[in-house]
């Protein structure tokens, strides 16, 4: 795994966009972790019982998903039976890769596009408004990402070295313990008055990878979650949480849904310091 689970090192610093980008081994971050049974369980049963909803795959995404497959035999994957089509690889990937996927390929203008996925673990988004979309209309509803980071991270990407692998972390926080936020699943509503056990951070290490021979790319995110109750018998963790909190802009607030609940937490958080 990218951390261990219990180094939730939020930074000491104010709220602030970051490409935060650090080398990765892809076999750490896309192999098995201690978890692998439980998160395989509820992979499948999202990709059995409702497939169109968390995974998608373009006819532009072969060469890339083929490529994934020849590396994931290192990360434990076993191929299925050959002559299936490319949906029926790619759930069967899903299945077995313990991180959710988004693969991307270069459009006819080099941007990199979305052009497959696997996606059971979202954070309040959905794969399937994102295929064909460069990246920088995927990162369209996150206020102020494009005009902040847009560029660095196109030429980040594209400039990456190939078979480079990079991991980074993004977090966010939920009013539940599960692992599946889609959207179509509606947001579960705070309870208030509003306690700290009933909080949850969602930490989404993600990692990075070009792919040299498709000359694509694959993103990787695996998703570690904790009660913020028991983050915040930490004063250290209470008080950087608090900060971010405290120092982020409230469009940003009101994008990762925290608008009801914002002072409230500050002040549980402080109350932990
Ligand atoms: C260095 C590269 C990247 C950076 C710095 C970055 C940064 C971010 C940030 C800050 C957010 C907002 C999340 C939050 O705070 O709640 C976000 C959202 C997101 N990112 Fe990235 N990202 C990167 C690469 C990628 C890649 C390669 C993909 C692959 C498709 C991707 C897909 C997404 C998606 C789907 C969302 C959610 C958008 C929504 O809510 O509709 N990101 N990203």
């Amino acid at each position: 795994m990218l951390q261990e689970p219990d180094a939730w090192s939020l930074p000491d610093e104010d709220y602030r966009f970051s490409l935060g980008i650090r080398p990765g081994i892809p076999r750490t971050f896309f192999g098995p972790s201690p978890d692998r049974d439980r998160l395989l369980a509820e992979r499948r049963h999202w990709l059995i019982t409702d497939s169109a909803r968390y995974a998608a795959i373009l006819p532009s995404a072969d060469a890339c998903l083929a490529e994934v497959e020849t590396l994931a035999t290192e990360w434990g994957f076993v191929a299925g039976e050959a002559g299936s089509s490319a949906s029926e690889r790619l759930l069967e990937l899903g299945q077995q890769i313990e991180p959710d996927l988004v693969f991307l390929v270069p459009d006819a203008s080099g941007l990199l596009a979305v052009v497959a996925g696997c996606v059971c673990f979202p954070s309040f988004w959905r794969l399937t408004d994102k295929m064909g979309l460069p990246l920088e209309s995927v990162h369209g509803p996150v206020p102020q990402l494009n005009a902040f980071l847009g560029s660095s991270i196109h030429r980040y990407l594209t400039q990456m070295k190939p078979g480079g692998c990079w991991v980074r972390t993004n977090w966010g926080l939920a009013s539940r313990p599960d692992l599946n936020e889609h959207p179509d699943r509606g947001r579960h509503p705070w309870k208030q008055p509003l306690s700290l056990d009933q909080v949850w951070l969602r930490r989404e290490d993600q990692a990075i990878l070009s792919l040299p021979n498709s000359g694509g790319v694959l993103f990787g995110i695996r998703l570690i979650i904790r009660s913020v109750a028991e983050l915040a018998q930490s004063p250290e963790t209470a008080s950087r949480l608090a900060r971010a909190l405290r120092t982020m802009p409230a469009e940003m607030v009101r994008y990762k849904g925290l608008d009801d609940i914002r002072s409230e937490l500050i002040a549980l958080l402080d109350t932990r310091i």
